[in-house]
């Protein structure tokens, strides 16, 4: 199947529109029409399913437009960029690592002046109008903006969710009762301001994201669950390029996948994707090369699908390490740690700074006691040239060594701090809905059926009358409300043969359709009330009664399968 045709079915149907397309499009940029929102929602929910739900995760829902200290700290505004290369001729911007996919292996682990080299020693040219390029220039992928009036405090739009669950995280940790592990999970829009996007669905300019943040001991990387699952299969790609399935266990144990909290949720993920109906014939799960992985990650497996694009990535399983709460411990001069509490308290020794009291005072006067507290919250480590410097009332105050000194003590104590580590598995939501998509076509002499899974679909059930007279209408609007009260998407339609009301449904995925004729009627005479239930993939039909309908519908969505009806 190629992309377009889908595309345009997504267009047709109203799943997916090109933004402002009145004004011309911009490029990276879609609407969602009803049956897409429906669909869109379907997943969210079974995303949230398996992480609310599955492994009793919280939720949260933070800020889109965040102020510049956040992404300093996260290392985005220093880290987070692409190469572009301007056409000399057209003027086209193309990014870099995108025009040499077929001259390296892993063309985003090149630096500037290797991609610039490899334009040259092999004559690369613009892919559009055959103009020469110019020089690889880095481009940081965040919108900016400024929050309030004027350019006094500049903002940047999100390019990650995942940012506002770590800046929460003192509010979560004390939620979560001080208690390590911690999952928290956050769905909604991000931003990257993408070079040239080309590619449908694939890479936007503003998207949706379902990201889980689940921060645990950095000496305990188990998971209560990972037993019940360590026998089962992953298609895997490790870093050296060599594709082989392994069960969970052997590639923990081969130290292919790093620890079992990653590995479990690699398999989470696959099963999430496999629920919501990606053919896992075409998934598998690629390690990042170590100059291929974002600046927060210790590994990363990327969840890749085979589409009519080539294989592409839709979720990235990362180690983030302690990388993110450091970071804004530092940059906020937050707590961001955990007290992890010993078994039995221990006696340890350290080396403190005492500060002396009685040079302090005649110095400081009134100040003297809290700058005693500041010293001696120091440690060895902050003396730098035999003073330490400290930040007081807006300034930075020298403190030379004779006013304080350095002692060993013996003291017990009963756990220690320390920060947690994070693992991410990032799901981009748009990517796995064109993928849904892309698996669930089926074209056969100009008839399409999507084969979506029951639980995606946006609409559950279509309900027509054979004819849209004699009572028949009415009955059928009746069955419609009877489904849409108990929150059954249905969709009514009485116009056109029924033929070609079932090929409108296919169309667009749905599961059963209801038809109420003329038995109908003749039934409620004698108190049967039956319709006929058509099943999408079999064209199979039952004749149900409509007081069982709802009922039906609802095991049928929870996985029964048709033929037993
Ligand atoms: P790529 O290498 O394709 O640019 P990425 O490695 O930058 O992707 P991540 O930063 O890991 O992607 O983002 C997490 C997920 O968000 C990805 O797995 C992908 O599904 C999705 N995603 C990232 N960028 C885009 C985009 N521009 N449009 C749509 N989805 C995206
Ligand atoms: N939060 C994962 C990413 O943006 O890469």
């Amino acid at each position: 199947m190629n992309a377009g045709e889908l595309l345009s079915l997504c267009k047709r149907r109203g799943f997916i529109w090109p933004s402002f397309e009145i004004y011309g499009g911009v490029a990276g940029m879609y609407d969602y029409g009803p049956l897409g929102t429906n669909l869109k929602d379907n997943i969210i929910s079974l995303w949230r399913k398996a992480y609310r739900q599955g492994e009793g995760f919280v939720e949260i829902d933070s800020e889109t437009v965040n102020p510049e200290p956040v992404f300093k700290a996260s290392g985005h505004i220093d880290e987070f960029s692409d190469f572009v290369v301007y056409c000399l001729g057209c003027k086209e911007p193309f990014r870099a690592d995108h025009l040499v996919g077929d001259l390296h292996p892993n063309p985003d682990t090149l630096s500037a002046d290797e991609l610039k080299s490899l334009f040259v020693e092999n004559g690369v040219q613009c892919p559009d109008c055959e103009g020469d390029l110019g020089d690889v220039e880095e481009f940081n992928l965040m919108f900016k903006t400024n929050i309030g009036p004027g350019s006094s405090r500049a903002g940047y739009l999100r390019p990650e969710t995942a940012q506002g669950i770590f800046v929460n995280f003192p509010h979560l940790y004390r939620y979560n009762r001080e208690k390590l592990p911690l999952g928290v999970i956050q769905h909604g829009r991000g931003y990257r301001n993408e070079i040239s996007p080309r590619q449908g669905m694939i890479r936007l300019r503003e998207f949706n994201m379902m990201e889980v943040e689940l921060f645990v001991d950095p000496d305990d990387k188990t998971w209560p669950r990972y037993d019940r699952v360590k026998g089962r299969d992953l298609r895997l790609i490790p870093e050296d390029g060599s594709e082989r399935t392994l069960t969970l266990e052997e590639a923990v144990a081969q130290g292919i996948i790093a620890n079992e909290v990653l590995a479990y949720f690699i398999w989470v993920t696959k099963r999430l994707l496999e629920d919501l109906g990606v053919d896992c014939s075409k998934l598998r799960f690629r390690q990042h090369l170590k100059d291929e992985m974002a600046h927060y990650a210790m590994d990363c497996w990327d969840a890749e699908v085979l589409l009519s694009y080539g294989w592409t990535e839709v979720v990235g399983i990362a180690d983030r390490g302690c990388w993110d709460l450091s970071q804004h411990s530092k940059w906020s001069k937050q707590e961001m740690t955990h007290f992890k509490r010993f078994d039995e308290p221990r006696e340890v020794e350290r080396t403190v700074l005492k500060a002396k009291y009685r040079q302090l005072g005649p110095l400081f006067k009134g100040d003297a006691k809290e700058i005693a507290s500041m010293i001696e919250a120091c440690g060895p480590q902050d003396i730098k040239d035999g003073e330490i410097l400290l930040e007081f009332k807006g300034e930075v105050i020298p403190i030379s060594s004779d006013l304080f000194e350095v002692v060993d003590v013996r003291e017990k104590v009963s756990g220690e701090k320390v920060v947690p580590h994070v693992i991410e598995p990032s799901h981009g939501l748009d990517r796995i809905f064109y993928t849904i998509l892309e698996h669930a076509y089926r074209r056969e002499d100009d008839y399409t059926v999507l084969s979506l899974k029951p639980q995606v679909a946006p609409i559950k059930v279509g309900v027509f009358p054979l004819m849209s007279r004699d009572g028949l209408d009415a009955k059928a609007l009746q069955v419609y409300d009877l489904l849409s009260e108990e929150g059954i998407e249905a969709y009514y339609d009485d116009s056109g043969s029924i033929g070609k009301r079932y090929a409108r449904m296919d169309e667009v995925g749905t599961p059963w359709c209801v038809t109420v004729d003329y038995e109908t009627l003749e039934d409620e005479r004698g108190l049967q009330d039956t319709v006929t239930v058509r099943d999408r993939d079999s064209s199979e039909q039952r004749r149900i009664p409509i007081p069982e309908l709802v009922n039906v519908v609802k095991e049928l969505l929870k996985g029964r399968d048709f033929a037993s009806l």
